[in-house]
């Protein structure tokens, strides 16, 4: 037999929207990956496993191989880079916006601004677009508590309802990008095994579609 077809999905708030679509397509989990401590989970179909790892680490997976397709965040997508994967799909899941935010009714910052945030890359090209000064300082979550406490004076940060920002006296600036969640597919993988994976998109897609 060939070697089984790897999916990897982002532990976290995207699986449990993108398992239904999973199903929808006829992949389903043998058993409950909230149960269990495992990582490679087999599936319904005998040519398919599924890896649950962290969103961040969904890229590289694909990008080297070691997965075939994957399921990100657009955010994630973007910090990454987005070498050796191609982007086929939108789930249209985990809708969000990457967006600037500063403590409330806060004065101009003069001169250099000094940003937190876990998407380094997408801030520094995006301050770099605009002509901004920026220093970007790497954290690696509860970015809202950054200006608070004196360590930026902005943050690149996911929103969504905004409660998070209302909650720590911030409000949102600039619009980056708009968020939802993505399938990614290994660019060799999208050539050697064709079939396999195009025959799962179209099913994806169609499970998206019915969804609307
Ligand atoms: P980790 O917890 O491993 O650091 P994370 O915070 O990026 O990673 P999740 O919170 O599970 O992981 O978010 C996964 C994806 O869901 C994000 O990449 C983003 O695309 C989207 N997302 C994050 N926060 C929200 C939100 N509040 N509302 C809707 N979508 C969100
Ligand atoms: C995400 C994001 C924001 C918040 C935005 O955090 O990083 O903090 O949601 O959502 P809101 O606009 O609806 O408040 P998450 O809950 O994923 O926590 P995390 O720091 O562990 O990523
Ligand atoms: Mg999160």
């Amino acid at each position: 037999m060939t070697k089984p077809l790897t999916i990897a999905l982002s532990k976290g708030r995207i699986l449990k929207e993108t398992l239904p679509l999973l199903k929808a397509a006829g992949i389903e989990l043998l058993e409950d990956p909230e149960a269990s401590r495992k990582l490679i989970f087999d599936t319904t179909r005998d040519d398919v496993k599924i890896i649950i790892i962290r969103a961040t680490d969904v890229p590289p997976y694909v990008q080297h191989g070691a997965a075939d397709i994957g399921v990100a965040g657009k955010d994630v997508l973007m910090e990454h880079g987005g070498d050796g994967v191609f982007e086929p799909l939108d789930l249209n899941i985990a809708r969000c916006k990457l967006m600037v935010a500063a403590v409330k009714d806060a004065p101009d910052a003069g001169g250099r601004l000094r940003v937190a945030t876990k998407f380094v890359n997408v801030a520094k090209a995006y301050y770099a677009q605009q002509g901004k000064q920026a220093e970007v300082i790497k954290l690696y979550g509860a970015m809202e508590l950054a200006p608070l406490v004196g360590l930026a004076d902005r943050i690149v940060d996911i929103v969504d309802t905004g409660n998070t920002l209302r909650a720590n006296g911030l409000e949102p600036t600039e619009l980056i990008a708009h968020i939802s969640t993505r399938v990614i597919v290994n660019r060799a993988s999208m050539k050697t095994r064709h079939g396999d994976i195009q025959g799962i998109l179209d099913q994806l897609a169609e499970a998206v579609e019915a969804r609307k």
